[in-house]
Order: C-alpha cells, then sequence, then structure tokens
C-alpha cells in the first residue's frame, strides 16, 4: 500500500491544502510547476512491486524523478512508446501489463481535471493505454499543473481514438451530439489509430458521455476519465502542492 500522507502531500478536511514544500521556488512557471508536483508523487511509489507510468510532459518529470529511486520499485508498466522509451534510458525496467497483473499505483497527467477527479486525458494521443493501465490499478495519483482545474470540462478538445475507416461515421454521431470534431492530422496511436478533438462541448455529466462516446461504433476509447477518474488528484501551485482529496 502506497504511503498517502508525508511531507509535502497532505490532507485535511477541506480538501484544500496547501503544503508547503522546502525549497519551493517563489515563481514558477508552468513546466516548474509539472517538476514540483512530479516530484511530490514519488511519496506514493510503493517499496517493491510495478507501477503504471502515463504520457506527456508532467509523466516525464515523474519519470525522471522516479530514476532517482528506482531501486524502490521492480518495474514499470508505461503506457505508450514514448513513455516506455524514456523508462527504458534511465534504466528502469519496462514490464509487460500482462505479466504484472493488478498495478498498486499508476502516475500520470492530464489535460483538464476537476474537483470530483473528473479527467480529460489524451492530448499526447495516449488515452486508450493510459486508460488501460488506470483501470488495471489500485490507485490513479493524477498530476497535473493547477492551469489543469476546471469547473466544467470540455475546454480542451477531447480527444477520441477511433479505428481509421470509421472516421466519417463516428465523426457524424459526434455531430449528433453536439461536438465539432476535428481529425489530429499527421498522427497514428501507438494502435495505429486516429484521433478525432471534439471542440465546443460543455461536458456537465463527464460519466453519461463517456459511456455514451463507447458505444459508437468504431470509437476505441475517448479520453474522458469519470466512470474511473483519479484516486487522488495533486496540482502543482506556485504556492506548494494541493492534494484532492
Ligand atoms: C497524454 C495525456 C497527458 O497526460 C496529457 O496530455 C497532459 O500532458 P502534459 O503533462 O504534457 O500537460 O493524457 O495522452
Amino acid at each position: 500500500m502506497p504511503a498517502l500522507r508525508g511531507p509535502g502531500v497532505r490532507n485535511d478536511a477541506y480538501a484544500l491544502f496547501f503544503a508547503q514544500v522546502p525549497g519551493y521556488p517563489a515563481r514558477m512557471n508552468a513546466d516548474d510547476r509539472k517538476k514540483a508536483v512530479a516530484q511530490a508523487a514519488l511519496e506514493f511509489v510503493p517499496h517493491g512491486g510495478v507501477i503504471g507510468v502515463g504520457t506527456g510532459s508532467t509523466a516525464n518529470h515523474f519519470i525522471d524523478a522516479l530514476a532517482t529511486i528506482k531501486g524502490r520499485v521492480d518495474g514499470a508498466v508505461a503506457s505508450s512508446v514514448a513513455t516506455a522509451e524514456r523508462l527504458k534510458a534511465h534504466g528502469i525496467p519496462v514490464v509487460d501489463l500482462n505479466e504484472a497483473g493488478t498495478l498498486a499505483v499508476y502516475v500520470d497527467g492530464a489535460d483538464e481535471a476537476t474537483v470530483h477527479r473528473a479527467l480529460i486525458k489524451g492530448g499526447g494521443g495516449a488515452l486508450t493505454r493510459e486508460k488501460i493501465v488506470a483501470a488495471a490499478s489500485r490507485t490513479f495519483v493524477c498530476i497535473a499543473d493547477d492551469s489543469k482545474l476546471v469547473d466544467v470540462l470540455g475546454r480542451f478538445p477531447l480527444p477520441v481514438e477511433v479505428i481509421p475507416m470509421a472516421r466519417g461515421l463516428v465523426a457524424r454521431e459526434i455531430v449528433a451530439l453536439g461536438g465539432e470534431p476535428v481529425l489530429r492530422t499527421g498522427f497514428q496511436t501507438d494502435n495505429g489509430n486516429i484521433i478525432l478533438d471534439v471542440h465546443g462541448l460543455e461536458i456537465v455529466d463527464p460519466v453519461a458521455l463517456e459511456e455514451r462516446l463507447n458505444h459508437v461504433t468504431g470509437v476505441v476509447t475517448n479520453g474522458l476519465f469519470a466512470r474511473r477518474g483519479a484516486d487522488i488528484l495533486l496540482l502543482g501551485t506556485s504556492s506548494g502542492i494541493r492534494r484532492l482529496p
């Protein structure tokens, strides 16, 4: 069981605790805040076993931080080819999910997050493998800089991974649901599929939309992580790490 409390990552009754991390710089840009929150997530890395690791710039900072304590884990399941390469470059063994079984912890970033820990993910196009690794993990620790926190999901275009031959069919279904699908040009997922980025959504019921989109024939998965959102959301702010709940 990972440590759920510790210096620099704390909880309180209002779920709005700002912890002062020693040496926390006064002025931080978004990348500094990503780096700080990635460092804070080391609290959740168990001693022994295999963890799941996500994709993107915040996850990359986490991999770099993990490398400093790499002897603590037996290895990591990667949510993308890019993440597998970065883990290997640091000498962290990459483990096939089918060999690893249930993972204690999955650490990954997000494009948008609510205080209820529903997420939009997939800006890096790795949403399907990310959703698989999250589903296989007991605790999903989402790490993000505080600019990702929103009241309502949807300003960030929702990524939908689609089987290529179903592109037109799925796009028409999305238009019927009120979205504006835009093909991510020059991009192919690690699974050989395309991404439609859906603009113009105001997602007041993320669970319902996640399920509705998953039922469109030709959709592999969509970037809403609401049915299984993050268990813990860590936000890097300019005054410290905010933890929800
Ligand atoms: C990749 C993702 C990323 O977690 C998301 O795009 C956030 O990226 P970043 O950490 O670079 O802001 O879902 O598919």
